[in-house]
């Protein structure tokens, strides 16, 4: 199995939905198989997508996804990501205001783009989310905590994101070359909700894709001591 090639496109790019999930209960070779496949579709094939062939991503395939994204773990399970999908011509224009140069015509021809953003009030949902104890106290006395918590759990969070969306079939475009400023004024006015990162979503099309960049190597960025 070989990952990254230009112009390599997955055969199994409607995911690895239910026959999967099947083979891997019942038949162990086959589910070896699924394993091997699920590892391609969300590591070695996959790749960073910004262009798209025409099919739409339906609200069923985004309850899918969520779904699966919030399953991925958070400190205090505290989940402070929050998913803005946006389709409509009209939201789009305003969030294509807000892009880099670079990103902006991408942004528009994509078939769906999400702001990823947290919410600076997350704590207010932790007596249901973690009711082991209390951990809104924790936050309500230690102010300084709330910034730095929710944006690292919420990146975090970005990437389940990510993955979730690579094992449904779909391809991710992420960007971080936006000015949050001004998502946050056109989609988060009153201030609660902070933008992180933006994507790219739908069914990729790999032609002219460029090689995948170098990763470093294991010696360049582990330690095992
Ligand atoms: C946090 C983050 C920010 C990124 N920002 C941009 C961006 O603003 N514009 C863009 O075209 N790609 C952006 N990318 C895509 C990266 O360049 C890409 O993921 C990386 O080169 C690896 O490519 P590969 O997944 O195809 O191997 C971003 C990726 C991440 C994870």
């Amino acid at each position: 199995m070989r990952g990254g090639d230009a112009g390599h496109h997955v055969k199994a790019n409607a995911g690895l939905g239910q026959g999967c999930v099947q083979h891997l209960s019942r038949r162990p070779d086959e589910g070896a198989a699924c394993q091997i496949l699920l590892i391609a579709r969300l590591f070695t094939d996959a790749r960073s997508i910004h262009r798209f062939d025409g099919r739409a991503v339906d609200d069923a395939t985004l309850r899918a996804l969520y779904d699966l994204l919030k399953l991925g773990p958070t400190g205090f399970n505290a989940q402070p990501g929050r998913y803005l999908f946006i389709r409509s011509a009209e939201a789009k224009a305003h969030l294509a205001d807000g892009m880099s140069s670079a990103n902006r015509d991408k942004t528009l021809a994509a078939p769906l783009n999400v702001v990823v953003a947290y919410d600076t009030r997350f704590h207010e949902h932790l007596p249901t989310q973690f009711p082991a104890y209390d951990a809104k106290a924790f936050f309500d006395q230690s102010p300084d905590w709330i910034e730095p918590t929710a944006r690292t759990n919420a990146t975090l969070q970005a990437a389940y994101l990510i993955f979730a969306a690579r094992a449904l079939g779909l391809d991710v475009g992420p960007m971080s070359g936006f000015k949050a400023d001004r998502v946050d004024a056109a989609f988060f006015p009153d201030g609660r909700y902070r933008s992180l990162l933006l994507a790219n979503i739908g069914y990729g099309v790999r032609d002219g894709l460029p090689p995948r960049g170098p990763r470093l190597a294991f010696d360049d960025a582990v330690s095992v001591l």
